[in-house]
């Protein structure tokens, strides 16, 4: 069996949303200290929908791979959705990663996370709505 997916290859080669946006209402930046890789989450938020999201990876394909996932499962939901994203449904969307690559899907949701923080930080007001909205935070 090939070590990586068609899907992870196919989001290595052809990533979505890769970008900024410059009037981003959230950004996270996230690196992992191992392997010096870095990612950066823009999101637009329309209406508590994730409107827009673009990001830029400085990093392995596997990382590339999961944030471009990332981005397109979290574009057009409710962001209380976005925040229940976890890795591993990052990693199941890709078909799978290999084991000693689980930590670069990590990168992704993190990623998101800190930007939506960065986001709850300029409204605190929709951190409690969201919050009974998906069960986290
Ligand atoms: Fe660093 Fe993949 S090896 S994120």
């Amino acid at each position: 069996m090939a070590l990586y997916s068609e899907k992870v290859m196919d989001h290595f080669r052809n990533p979505r949303n890769v970008g900024i946006i410059e009037d981003a209402d959230g950004i996270g930046e996230v690196g992992n200290a191992k392997c010096g890789d870095i990612m950066k989450m823009y999101l637009k938020i329309d209406d508590d929908t994730i409107g827009d999201v673009k990001f830029e990876t400085f990093g392995c394909g596997s990382a590339i791979a999961s944030s471009s996932m990332a981005t397109e499962l979290i574009k057009g939901q409710p962001v209380s959705e976005a925040l229940k994203l976890t890795n591993k449904a990052v990693a199941e969307a890709l078909d799978g990663l290999p084991e000693y690559k689980m930590h670069c899907s990590v990168l992704a949701e993190e990623a998101i996370k800190n930007a939506l923080d960065d986001y709850y930080s300029k409204h605190p007001e929709k951190r409690k709505e969201h919050s009974d909205e998906s069960g986290k935070l």
